[in-house]
């Protein structure tokens, strides 16, 4: 547990989309923390036995009329608190239903402000995303980095979020802490595993169970390596910046509004590959295809902000991160690989 919650928060707090990946990461650490948790999710990609006996309330957010049962859900369960995490978030399906993204989204985020000032909650912590930056200028992103110009509406949608969030604090006196995630990875408790193949780390894994060579698109970026370099973050230690958020929200003096949860240092995608190589013990070779559109060759983010303000510091690093949705991987019967078989067939 972080070091600066070992003292309770002592809140009632209620998590929208707690029964996704990085949800019921949050709602485990809560409970940890011994924190009250109550849930909304419409269950479309979460699964509601991620979240211990937190209370749960299966609703679509964005759906019209969500407001006013969020303000009653929150009324009654007496909530001190919101974290939002419930949300479309891949990027290239927001390219394709761009308008859907944004009545999901934006909408969604418009009935928690909305039950929120109804129900008079003053604290809110939202899952925003370095795509927010769009193509930055600059290697390791600070904050305040300019332009801020996102390049999907995925992006578009999580940078509007923390728009709405900040309009409403001076006229509703709602406090709103936003958490720019850079790559989550990772798992904790095995059974909280994100299912979705989306990002890099569960792709390779799904190519090898699939028996095909896992692919590395492009090899020819202005990087030491030749591939995109990302800032990797393990869940755990993503959860514990939200516990922090809540904290940070207590304080009478604060000094911003938005913060970067990275680590400040650059992996390759070959370097994850090599390190898949080493934590599955499966000798693949792996295929260089072509660049895919809109990959910035490299995307890190400056902690300095939330490690000052905050104290927060990433306690895991790229072996961690690996190994731990390695063990996830092969703790789910309908991923798992044998690996002996793998290599004989490989062979
Ligand atoms: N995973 C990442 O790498 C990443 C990076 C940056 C930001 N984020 C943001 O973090 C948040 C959580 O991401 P995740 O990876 O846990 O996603 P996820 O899909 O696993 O979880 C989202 C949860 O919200 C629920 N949900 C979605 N739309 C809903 C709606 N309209 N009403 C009620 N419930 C709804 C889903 O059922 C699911 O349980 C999202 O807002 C996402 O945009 C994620």
């Amino acid at each position: 547990m972080f070091d600066l919650l070992k003292e309770r928060l002592n809140m009632t707090v209620l998590v929208t989309g707690g029964c996704g990946y990085i949800g019921a990461h949050v709602v485990y650490a809560l409970h940890e923390a011994g924190e009250d948790v109550v849930v909304v999710d419409d269950l479309s990609y979460g699964k509601p036995d991620r979240i211990g006996d937190a209370r749960l309330y299966g609703m679509d957010i964005a759906a019209p009329g969500a407001g006013e049962r969020l303000a009653e859900i929150m009324k009654a369960e007496d909530v001190d608190a919101v974290i939002h995490f419930a949300a479309r978030k891949q990027v290239g399906e927001s390219v394709e239903k761009p308008l859907w993204y944004y009545q999901q989204n934006i909408n969604g985020m418009l009935n928690v402000l909305e039950g929120m000032k109804e129900a008079g909650v003053k604290k809110l912590v939202f899952s925003s995303s370095a795509a927010t930056y769009g193509v930055p200028p600059v290697d390791v992103v600070p904050e305040d980095v300019e332009p801020m110009v996102p390049i999907n509406p995925y992006g578009q949608t999580k940078l509007f979020g923390e728009w709405m969030a900040r309009a409403c604090e001076e006229p509703y006196g709602i406090r709103f802490c936003g958490l720019r995630y850079f790559n989550v990875a990772g798992c904790g408790p095995v059974q909280l595993e994100d299912p979705a193949i989306l990002n890099l780390i569960p792709m390779l894994f799904d190519r090898l169970k699939q028996g095909k060579a896992p692919a590395i698109f492009g090899d020819d970026y202005p990087t030491p390596d030749g591939t995109c370099v990302r800032d990797y973050i393990h869940v755990s230690d993503l959860a514990d910046a939200h516990l922090a958020a809540l904290k940070y929200l207590d304080r009478d003096e604060r000094k911003y509004d938005v913060f970067n949860v990275g680590t400040g240092e650059g992996t390759s995608v070959r370097q994850i590959v090599d390190e898949v190589k080493r934590v599955t013990g499966l000798p693949f070779t792996e295929t260089v295809m072509a660049r895919r559109a809109g990959d910035p060759p490299h995307l890190i983010g400056s902690p300095k902000r939330i490690n000052e303000e905050m104290g927060w510091h990433a306690r895991y690093d790229v072996d961690d991160i690996v190994e731990s949705a390695w063990d996830a991987w092969q703790a789910n019967p309908a991923h798992h690989i044998d690996v002996e078989t793998w290599k004989q067939q490989d062979a």
